[in-house]
């Protein structure tokens, strides 16, 4: 699971030129009402009870744990690995933060009642480690939520769609460490031995350039491809001659597909 990728912003959300620049990303989407639908039932599948208390890792600005505490009476903490993000999440009234890697979570064994990554293990060197400390602070019976898209399900609507799916490859295989992870995070849990795996897919699906590229850089992606020698640069610029044409006429449509997979210790 690609250790050696490319760093995407929100593996080290510190060293990058404008930190905050990665707060502004995370309010962007969730105030998008695919990402906060996606939020709430992520909240739901956790099942947290008044007095329970819960573990998100990788937390950005900690707005799901301030979400559950009001939403479900339930205490909990968040660990980013960003200082930044820590730092946010503490401004915004989450009382319990630590700034810490999910490699290495600062817990003991069964210390919570549920766990959950929403987006993080995305982004992780090692996913497999990061889940085993995740099953490790949760006590025996209590919940564990992942959630991530997975980048193999893309589809874009341009002309070239062979030009279209080498980018959108790329996408997967280079610009993120773990692209295609989501899709066997059930096939994680069940082979650790957690009971009751459900699986439940969303796709979203933009048809708006302006949120795509926003939000995704879609847009760009060729030319970072040509970057790394995965396309030529005049391939490069096709992809972006026939971006701009798909939204000029109307056809532009892309989507990709998340999966929320939820489990029992
Ligand atoms: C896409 S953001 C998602 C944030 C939040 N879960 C949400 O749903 O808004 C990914 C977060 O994971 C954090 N992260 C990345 N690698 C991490 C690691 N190894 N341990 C803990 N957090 C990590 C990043 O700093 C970033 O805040």
């Amino acid at each position: 699971m690609g250790g050696d990728r490319l760093a995407h912003g929100f593996t080290a959300v510190d060293g990058q030129p404008r930190p905050a620049a990665w707060v502004e990303v995370l309010d962007r989407l969730a105030a998008e009402p695919f990402y906060a639908a996606g939020k709430e039932r992520l909240l739901e599948l956790l099942q947290a009870r008044p007095g329970g208390l819960f573990l998100e890792v990788g937390a950005g600005t900690g707005d799901a744990v301030r979400a559950l505490r009001e939403r479900y009476g339930a205490e909990a903490l968040a660990v980013d690995s960003s200082l930044t993000m820590a730092a946010e999440a503490r401004a915004r009234g989450v009382r319990r933060v630590a700034a810490a890697d999910g490699h290495r979570l600062p817990f003991r064994a069964g210390r919570f009642d549920g766990v959950w990554a929403d987006r993080v293990l995305q982004h992780v060197a090692e996913p497999a480690r990061v889940l085993d400390e995740m099953l490790r602070v949760v006590r025996p019976g209590g919940r564990i939520v992942l959630a991530d898209p997975d980048y193999d399900t893309q589809v874009l609507d341009i002309e070239d769609q062979d030009l279209a799916r080498r980018v959108l490859r790329f996408r997967a295989d280079t610009l993120l460490r773990n692209g295609s992870l989501a899709h066997r995070h059930a096939g994680l849990l069940a082979e650790r031995g957690l009971t009751g795996v459900t699986v439940e897919a969303r796709t979203l699906v933009v048809r708006d350039p302006a949120a795509a590229d926003n939000v995704m850089g879609l847009r760009t992606w060729a030319h970072a491809a040509a970057t790394h020698g995965v396309l030529t640069p005049s391939e490069a610029d096709r992809f972006t001659t026939d971006f701009d044409t798909a939204v000029r006429t109307g056809r532009f449509t892309y989507a990709v597909t998340f999966f929320l997979t939820a489990a029992s210790t």
